[in-house]
């Protein structure tokens, strides 16, 4: 059986959020993705970028796993030499305890809104512990800027999210976010729009 999850938004964001990767992340090292959902961000990614960057993946949800490493090994098959992706690992962002003690960068899509503050605090936290000094936490999704949405679309998202969990919802950058970055040791890099009213936050570890 074919293991393979498909999010088809996936396709229409990849290549945005491949460019800015390449310009973010450093030349060598592990890549930690939290929350890799299908793996199909992994697959498209890890064989694109520099051949010394490891890419390792991981969800908090058990089931997430097979698909991951289903992704990942199709686009070995594919990538002269590989795609240097690790086996996906069970990381939940919100434990206190990782499987990975120390990273080079962490990647995050499309996490914090779909998931108790818990887990974006936990994220943040984690980030601070594992991360080399300087190393960067690159955050996709969308967000509320000081206390508004930045596009209508983003607003009744954020209302279908919370009436599917009160727990869940669109974070904000400035309210929300950024304090907790700085209390787990992180300084904001950039900030850059994406397609479809979404943003890349790149933090980095002070
Ligand atoms: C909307 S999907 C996004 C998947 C993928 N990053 C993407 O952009 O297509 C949200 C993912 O977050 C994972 N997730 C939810 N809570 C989590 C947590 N506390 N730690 C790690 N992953 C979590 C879910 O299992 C799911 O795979």
């Amino acid at each position: 059986m074919d293991a393979r999850r498909h999010a088809p938004a996936t396709l229409r964001n990849r290549d945005p959020i491949l460019a800015v990767l390449r310009r973010r992340l450093p030349p060598r090292g592990l890549v930690l993705e939290v929350a890799s959902g299908s793996g199909e961000h992994a697959a498209h990614f890890a064989p694109r970028l520099a051949a010394d960057l490891v890419w390792t993946p991981s969800d908090a949800d058990p089931s997430a796993l097979a698909s991951i490493d289903a992704h990942a090994a199709a686009a070995s098959a594919e990538a002269p030499g590989g795609a240097r992706i690790a086996p996906a690992l069970l990381l939940d962002a919100a434990a206190q305890d990782w499987p990975i003690a120390r990273a080079e960068a962490i990647f995050c899509a499309n996490m914090i809104h779909i998931a108790p503050w818990a887990a974006a605090a936990g994220l943040l936290a984690g980030a601070g512990r594992v991360l080399t000094p300087g190393a960067p936490l690159i955050l996709y999704g969308p967000f509320q800027r000081a206390g508004l949405h930045t596009a209508p679309s983003n607003e009744a998202f954020d209302e279908s999210l919370r009436l599917r969990d009160s727990a869940w919802g669109v974070r904000d950058l400035e309210e929300e976010v950024l304090p907790a970055a700085e209390t787990a040791g992180l300084a904001l890099d950039s900030v850059e729009e994406m397609p479809a009213n979404n943003l890349c936050v790149v933090l980095r570890r002070r």
